[in-house]
């Protein structure tokens, strides 16, 4: 197998992560460590593009390192550090920033959504750039791959638009990354509306089910997640949109295929699939919740492990800023 280089973040801004970041994302990064030359990162400075309390986002960043080591990254394996300790990411977004096209960046619609979500008053220049810092974050590092959700497929077209752009207009310098959806992963449903993705914006809190919470309380949660009046534990997205998404999760959780589960729970009642679930998530959640506790009741390895993802990050970023300086005529 080859080993590829891959980059990936995460933002800090709601301090807990949440089951679809795990499921849909961390625990792919935590596999994928093994075999390739990951690099992961807080995104600290994508975080900013809203308004955030900076005693909270320092406190959130932290917290975010810790789940990640707590969910099994390995800093042996992988590089894993904060954005803003990288100047490179600035610098080099601001670069790319002037190869953007105006129209370009007002085609994203992530931008739309949620700057028609937020109103012009409140939208920021920087929410409107954003994608082009994540431009910049991968391709400081020169990656390969990028495991991404499907909503930013579009984002890394303009990072490969980008990179050829520069690499035509100045000479090649840019590796062109490719989109890495990871097939398994699981899209993991609010609970208590299961025609939308879980989220931190939840409508309700009933329906996320947050890493940090006390695992009674996600118990509780589970087992008032939203079904149908049908009675038989079966799986089918549009009719039976509740029923799979546990299914779901206790196929990822339990490694179980869905076909096994069904044949599992035949003859029982959905009681019977969300006590199981609620079990299985404990057995994974409390050894996760002691691991990041560790990290932070231990702020001076915490520390240590930041300096020497920050060093790791550096060796590779500021030799793609030098290039890319002095390609411009800095
Ligand atoms: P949120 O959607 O709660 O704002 P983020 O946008 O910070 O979460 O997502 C961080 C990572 O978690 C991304 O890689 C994203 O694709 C993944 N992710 C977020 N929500 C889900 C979900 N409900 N199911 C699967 N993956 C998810
Ligand atoms: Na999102």
């Amino acid at each position: 197998q080859e080993r590829l280089r891959v980059l990936s973040g995460i933002q800090p801004t709601s301090g807990s992560f949440h089951l679809g970041n795990y499921l849909g994302a961390v625990r792919q990064w935590v596999d994928l460590q093994e075999t390739n030359d990951a690099f992961y990162m807080v995104v600290d400075l994508h975080a900013i593009t809203v308004a955030q309390d900076p005693a909270q986002l320092r406190e959130n960043t932290r917290i975010s390192v810790a789940q990640l080591l707590g969910a099994g990254l390995d800093p042996e394996r992988c590089t894993l550090f904060v954005q803003s300790h990288v100047p490179e990411h600035a610098q080099l977004a601001w670069v790319m920033n002037c190869l953007t096209g105006f129209g370009e960046a007002a085609r994203m619609t992530q931008f739309k959504d949620k700057s028609a979500k937020q109103g012009t008053d409140s939208t920021t220049v920087g929410l409107f750039t954003y994608p082009v810092l994540m431009v910049a974050d991968v391709l400081l590092y020169q990656a390969d791959a990028v495991p991404v959700g499907e909503d930013q497929r579009q984002h890394l077209e303009l990072t490969r638009d980008l990179a050829e752009r520069f690499n035509s207009r100045y000479q090649p310098t840019f590796t062109l990354p490719k989109p890495y959806i990871p097939k398994a992963t699981a899209k993991i449903m609010d609970l208590q509306d299961p025609t939308a993705k879980m989220s931190k914006s939840a409508a309700s809190p009933k329906g996320l089910i947050s890493l940090l919470d006390d695992p009674k309380l996600s118990a509780k949660k589970f087992k008032s997640a939203v079904t149908d009046t049908d009675t038989v534990v079966s799986y089918d997205e549009e009719k039976k949109a509740g029923v799979s998404n546990l299914l779901r999760i206790h196929s990822a959780l339990s490694g179980q295929s869905i076909e096994q589960l069904v044949a599992h729970f035949e003859g029982k009642m959905y009681g019977a699939l969300k006590t199981e679930l609620a079990e299985l998530y404990a057995e994974w959640v409390v050894p996760f919740q002691q691991r990041t506790q560790a990290y932070l009741d231990d702020p001076a390895e915490l520390d240590r492990v930041l300096a020497l993802g920050a060093e790791k990050a550096r060796e590779v970023a500021s030799v793609t800023l030098a290039t890319v300086f002095d390609r411009v005529g800095f």
